[in-house]
């Protein structure tokens, strides 16, 4: 073998001893005892689901699918989802310390509570489950989890009411979406208190009541109540300094006077606000929101003239459509009165 052949399958061994120490995560060798024991009764609590064929007793947990370990072999992460496998969140969730993050996504079949061994998961920052059929009550321990800062319980078969326990939520909550449950009963004051960029989703559920104006302190940066049956005045919500991008009050029983409201001009991409109840007339400022893309007013009691210019050109009749008396184009010109310039049209 002559000295460059052998120079080169050094150089090729070392490369890939290099590939192979960076390629492998620190933690992959460990797996704590006691986190260990939790999946493997996770599993079990999944009657040993085909799901988790590959968390066999001869690896170190930190190598199974789903579960995510820091460098000390402490499990942080576990994410289930997209399967079929029956069953109910299993109590040993609560066995994992450590756990910073936690996910059942798009799971049809597993049903029943969301179990109280959540709550004793004080690390936890966000806690997902979603598109499963886990039923019963929002609960109040999630109030009390002092890490958290993501809440999504959405597309699920909850119901009863947000718990007002929330309000009292550690100051870092700041994003919460509950959409697509069978939620009833009021907003509870006081939910982000003092955040700034907070997402607030509550759509398609069967929330009542007033918003409380304490919702007019908060930075949000989506807001979507839409397909509820939230009453009165929601004006608050908008605001000309705010970062708000997305507000979606569509289909509810809101009621204002849409005239007195200034609109988020730097940040504002999509405002819907369709069937309502809101009246009094387009405010001209809407022609400023620099990047409006959706806009629509339509199946209110709103009046008067459409304003012109800035990106409004571009949201046709269907936008405005089922008002009390809006005019001029995309709509049909306005009536002036008997008085009016009708020859204009004529
Ligand atoms: C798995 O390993 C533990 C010790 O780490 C042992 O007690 C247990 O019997 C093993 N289970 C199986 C099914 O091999
Ligand atoms: C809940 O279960 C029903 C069948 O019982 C299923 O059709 C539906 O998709 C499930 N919901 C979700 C969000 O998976
Ligand atoms: C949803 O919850 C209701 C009770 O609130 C229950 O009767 C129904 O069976 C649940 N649906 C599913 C698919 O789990
Ligand atoms: C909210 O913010 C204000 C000013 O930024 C501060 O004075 C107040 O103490 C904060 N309240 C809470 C509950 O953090
Ligand atoms: C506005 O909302 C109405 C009512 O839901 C709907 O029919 C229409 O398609 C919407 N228009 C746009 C552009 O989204």
């Amino acid at each position: 073998m002559d000295t460059t052949l052998l120079s080169s399958c050094l150089i090729l061994l070392y490369v890939s001893f290099l590939l192979f120490c960076f390629s492998v995560p620190a933690s992959a060798g460990l797996c704590n005892k006691d986190d260990k024991r939790a999946l493997v009764a996770i599993k079990a609590a999944f009657n040993n689901a085909y799901h988790f064929a590959s968390w066999t007793n001869g690896s170190a947990c930190c190598t199974w699918y789903d579960v995510d370990c820091d460098d000390r072999g402490r499990v942080v992460g576990l994410s289930l989802f997209r399967d079929d496998f029956p069953g109910t969140i299993p109590d040993a969730v609560g066995d994992l310390p450590f756990l910073t993050s936690l996910m059942f996504h798009h799971l049809p079949n597993l049903v029943g509570p969301i179990p109280p061994a959540i709550g004793r998961l004080s690390k936890l920052r966000f806690l997902d489950i979603s598109w499963t059929n886990v039923s019963g009550p929002v609960p109040n321990f999630l109030a009390s989890l002092p890490s958290l800062t993501g809440l999504d319980l959405s597309f699920n078969n909850l119901s009863g009411p947000i718990p007002s326990a929330l309000a009292h939520a550690p100051a870092s909550l700041n994003s919460i979406d509950l959409s697509r449950n069978k939620l009833t009963g009021p907003l509870p004051p006081g939910i982000f208190s003092n955040t700034s960029g907070a997402y607030l989703r509550l759509s398609h559920n069967g929330l009542s009541g007033e918003v409380p104006p304490s919702y007019g302190a908060v930075e949000f940066l989506q807001v979507d109540l839409s397909r509820n049956r939230f009453t009165g005045d929601a004006s608050f919500l908008f605001g000309r300094g705010k970062g708000t991008q997305q507000i979606d009050l569509s289909r509810n029983v809101f009621e204002f006077d849409l005239g007195k409201v200034e609109f988020p001009e730097a940040e504002l991409i999509a405002l819907d606000l369709n069937h309502n109840k809101i009246y009094g007339s387009i405010p001209k400022q809407i022609a400023e929101v620099e990047n409006l893309q959706l806009f629509n007013v339509s199946y209110n009691r709103l009046c008067g003239e459409i304003p012109t210019g800035g990106r409004l050109d571009r949201f046709d009749q269907y936008c405005y459509l089922h008002n009390k008396c809006l005019c001029s184009a995309p709509l049909p010109p306005c009536n002036k009165g008997r008085d009016g310039d009708w020859s204009r049209w004529g």
